[in-house]
């Protein structure tokens, strides 16, 4: 496909340069900074394109700016899509209309359930990632999921009313996950422990939960209504400092709930 992409920053790069890896086009990019815009250009081989003029001839307009500007965006180039076959934005959050404004062509999202952090370590980890389509056009979705394919991705229908809870999940799912290494780095630290010896029993609960289901691989004392343990970790973890004691009991509580066991703990976070 011939692509025009908007907005070259993370995403929008890291799934340019796996569109070109699979054989299709960058035929232009747009960017607040022109500079930025013609830097982007020359690594993927398109030009840099005006916001003033019509955009050239695109099978996909993709539309990779941060969630909060896509409406604006589309905005700006009301008009200028004539020669546009679809477009698309990446969020996993808005819906498939906030492209409407482009008044022009079918619009949709493209959402890849994978955290791109660079534009290189993210085209790399696209290949065999989910990616969530949106879109009411029937013509959109085939090129769409053809287009995921290409990139040895795996495309799969995502309603835009489901759209808000799947974001929460996927926020959940890496972010919450992060945090709680976070957490977990500073009270080993504090217990004077090289966090490292944690590492084989984060890989191990991650491969269980994925294997066996969350609730059957959880174990520890909230997990087994352990009130006494959990008592002491509380007061160990709050006496070392109070916020992290406070998000440490916030973790309790959510691990009981998927345990079981609030009823029970509850009456050692008071
Ligand atoms: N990164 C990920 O892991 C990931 C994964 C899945 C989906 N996504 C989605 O991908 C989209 C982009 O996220 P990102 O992580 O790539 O963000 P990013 O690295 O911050 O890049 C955002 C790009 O949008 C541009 N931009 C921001 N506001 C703009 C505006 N008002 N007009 C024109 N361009 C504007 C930025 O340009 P400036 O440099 O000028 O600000 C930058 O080029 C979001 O919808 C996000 O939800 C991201």
């Amino acid at each position: 496909m011939d692509l025009i992409l908007v907005g070259p920053g993370r995403a929008g790069l890291a799934l340019s340069l796996a569109s070109l890896e699979a054989g299709h086009v960058v035929v232009g990019v747009l960017a607040r900074d022109p500079e930025a815009a013609r830097a982007a250009g020359d690594r993927l081989g398109g030009p840099a394109l005006s916001w003033d003029s019509a955009l050239p001839r695109a099978d996909l307009l993709v539309v990779a700016v941060r969630d909060d500007a896509i409406e604006e965006v589309a905005h700006l180039l009301a008009g200028h899509a004539a020669n546009i076959d679809g477009a698309v934005h990446l969020s996993g959050l808005k819906p498939a209309s906030a492209l409407s404004g482009l008044d022009g062509p079918p619009v949709g999202s493209f959402h890849p359930l994978q955290t791109l952090p660079t534009p290189e370590a993210g085209a790399a980890r696209l290949e065999g990632a989910w990616i969530g389509v949106t879109t009411d056009d029937d013509y959109l979705s085939d090129r769409l999921f053809a287009f995921a394919a290409s990139l040895g991705a795996r495309p799969f229908e995502l309603g835009d009313s489901a759209k808000p809870l799947y974001h929460a999940a996927a926020a959940a799912a890496a972010n919450f996950t992060v945090t709680a290494l976070a957490m977990s780095r500073r009270l080993f630290e504090a217990a004077g422990v090289d966090p490292e010896v944690g590492h084989p029993l984060i890989r191990a609960v991650i491969d269980n939960a994925l294997e066996m289901g969350a609730e059957a691989a959880l174990t520890g004392p909230a997990a087994r209504g352990d009130i006494g343990t959990v008592r002491a970790q509380l007061a160990a973890v709050r006496a070392f400092d109070s916020g992290l004691g406070e998000d440490f009991a916030a973790m309790v509580r959510a691990t009981a709930r998927v345990a079981g066991t609030l009823d029970q703990i509850d009456e050692a976070l008071q």
